[in-house]
Parts: C-alpha cells; structure tokens; sequence
C-alpha cells in the first residue's frame, strides 16, 4: 500500500492533478497495486489565509509518505519567489530531493518547433543537480538602496554533492541509456558546464566526473558540452544527446529550452527524486492563472508525472502502459495538439481518454 501525498497547489495544479488520479486509479485496478492518498492544502490561497508556506509539522508528516504528487505552485496574488521558495524549494530542499530527473521524450504526432526533428531524434534526458548551486541562496545585499549597493549570489558546491549525483547519473546511464534501450551503440553521460569560466565549480564537476567514470563506469562513455553550447546542439543536433547531469542553475534553464523541443509545457514532466528518501512528481509547467477552472489546460504533463512516479515506486509495467497510452493518444492525434484550449477536447476528456487506454490496450 503505497502512501501518496497530494498537493495539488495552485492554478490549474488542481485540474491537472484530478486527471492525473484519474489515471492512477485505473492502473491501480488493473495491475493490482494499493494507493492512498493525503491530500494537503499548501499553495497560494493557504498563505493568504495564514502566511504560512510549508509549516514544518507537514513536511514531518509528509516525510512518512512513499512518494509525493504536485500540480503547481505560484499564484497571481502572491509576490514571486515567497511560494516558489516556502513550498517548491522547501519541499525538494527539505527532503533532500537531490536529483531533479526530466526526461524530453517528443511523441509521435507532436508538433516541434525543431525543423526536420522527429521522435527518433528528440528523445534523451536531462539529470538536473537539484539542492546545490545559486539555489542554496548563499548571497545577499551589501549597502542596499544605496548607489554602491552590491548584490552576491554564489554558485556552491560540495565534492559531496556532486560526486552522489554524478553517480547517480551514471547508474541511470547504464540502465536506461540509448544502449539499454537498443536505440543506439553506447551509453553516454555528458556533463553540461562552463568549464572555460566557471574554473573553480565546473572545475570541480569535471574531475568528480571523470574520476567516477573511469574508475566505476568504464562502460558508459564520457562526454562533455559547455552549457552554451548546449543549447545549440539542442536546437541543431539534439540526437546526439543520451544522458546529460549538469548544476541546479543550468539545468534549471536548459530543461525550458528542451521542453519546448519536445512540444512545450503541456508534456514535460519533472522527478525530485531523493532516491533513499521521498520524491516528488510534477508537471513542470506552473499554475497557468490564465487557463484556471476553464477545464482547457493540458494534463498530460501531470499524468506523465504520475507515470514517472510509479516507474520509482517498482511500478514499472504501469509506468509503462501510462506511457503507451499517452502515446497513442497523440500518435493517433486523438489529442489534436498540446497547447491549452487547442486540444479538440478538455482537460477531463483527455483524462479520461488516458484512462480508458489504460484499461484497453494490451500490455506488452
Ligand atoms: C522549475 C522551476 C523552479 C526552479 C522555480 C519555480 C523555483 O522553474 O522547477 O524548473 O527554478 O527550479
Ligand atoms: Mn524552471
């Protein structure tokens, strides 16, 4: 039985999260695996009420939970950063989700903005650092107000952090990497740096990371982008890409970039993922004001989430038939496109159009 916390948070984190449950449940049914779900209440209307974030007595109660599965936070209301920082941040820095995993997968029948791009060329993922960097909020003010006024925001990192997600990373590489899958001759980890400025933090990645690979991954092969660059060869060349591991920072801003190749918010989902501890799951899209209670926005990044949950909770094979659902969803066009309000029907339609493949299709 496992034991879900829920926060469905802002915006259209609700609407989204409902079709994600929805989905849930049907595969729960199907492949026989117990569930129960708490729901909390944390988000921008709570801290209206109460200026509270994330009170510590929740996050204890929620530490006891096998898994965590969040919709949005931000709302229009409340200044940026104070909700981003309280609940989001509080929750990944809080239980120590030190790996933020985001796939960019590009489904058959997705429009990319990548010209000449397909799904066999759009297809690799990112492993995003995700307690370290100018995250930690090291830093501050210095004669603020004042025309010398000086402001610090430092990029730190720790041997230890990085060598714990490096190995991670490259654990992750050798299972589910283009070799794994038969989709390619090698299994590759690049790191993502700046190596040419940042000489003392990327510096520190690039030894860990070589270090690490040649002594305990001899079979995963090494490679190495500037994040600049990067961003590039994902526009040019994303099929050169298999795993990437780069910094909280720019990972925080490649994965923007990626996810739009990949058809946009409405797809991209996000693991927190502690993996001696509890995770979370999340679209990665925000709480969309515009869209909210209109049942227009897309939920397939939130149920994809939900896919990527269960694929860390050993639920593989309903990970996997989520995975084929969504897949013919839009290999089909049933969902006619990803954008909200244009998908030919609505948020709860494509739900339930999920769930009923889900019930339908054969498992393989
Ligand atoms: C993300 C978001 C967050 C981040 C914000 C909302 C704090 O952009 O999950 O990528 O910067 O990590
Ligand atoms: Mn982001």
């Amino acid at each position: 039985m496992y034991k879900i916390a829920v926060i469905p948070g802002d915006g259209t984190g609700t609407e989204v999260i409902r079709e994600g449950l929805k989905v849930l449940n049907v595969l729960s049914n199907r492949l026989n695996f117990k569930y129960e779900t708490i729901t909390y209440d944390l988000g921008g209307e709570r801290y209206k009420k109460t200026g509270e974030t994330l009170p510590e007595s929740v996050l204890d109660e929620i530490r006891k939970t096998d898994a965590i599965y969040l919709g949005a936070i931000g709302h229009p209301d409340v200044k940026p950063g104070i909700l981003e920082k309280g609940i989001l941040l509080g929750l990944r820095f809080g239980l120590d989700q030190y790996i933020n995993l985001r796939p960019v997968k590009l489904y058959p029948g997705v429009e990319t903005p990548l010209k000449g791009k397909g799904p066999n060329e759009i297809d690799y993922v990112v492993v995003r650092e995700n307690t370290g960097d100018s995250y930690t909020g090291t830093g501050g003010f210095s004669m603020k107000g004042t025309p010398h006024e000086v402001a610090t925001q430092t990029s730190v990192y720790s041997r230890f952090q990085v060598d714990r997600c490096l190995k991670w990373a490259f654990e992750y590489t050798r299972k589910h990497g283009k070799k794994a899958q038969g989709k390619g001759k090698t299994n590759t980890l690049a790191l993502v740096g700046k190596t040419n400025v940042l000489t003392y933090v990327y510096n520190l990645w690039e030894r860990a990371f070589h270090e690490m690979g040649a002594k305990d991954y001899p079979d995963v092969e090494r490679g190495y982008y500037h994040v600049d660059a990067t961003c590039m060869w994902m526009v040019k060349n994303p099929e050169w890409f298999d795993v990437l591991v780069t910094g909280n920072m720019f990972g925080d801003i490649i994965t923007d970039l990626a996810a739009i190749t990949q058809g946009g918010m409405g797809i991209a989902a996000g693991g927190n993922i502690n993996p001696e501890g509890v995770s979370m799951f999340e679209p990665i899209g925000g709480s969309a004001p515009k869209y909210t209670g209109k049942n227009v926005i897309n939920p397939l990044a939130a149920i994809c989430a939900a896919g990527m949950m269960l694929e860390i909770l050993g639920e593989a094979k309903a990970a996997k038939l989520l995975d084929k659902a969504v897949s013919e969803a839009l290999g089909n066009k049933e969902v006619k496109s990803l954008q909200a309000g244009k998908m030919g029907m609505s948020t709860s339609e494509v739900g339930d159009l999920i769930a009923k493949k889900c019930v339908e299709l054969k498992i393989d």
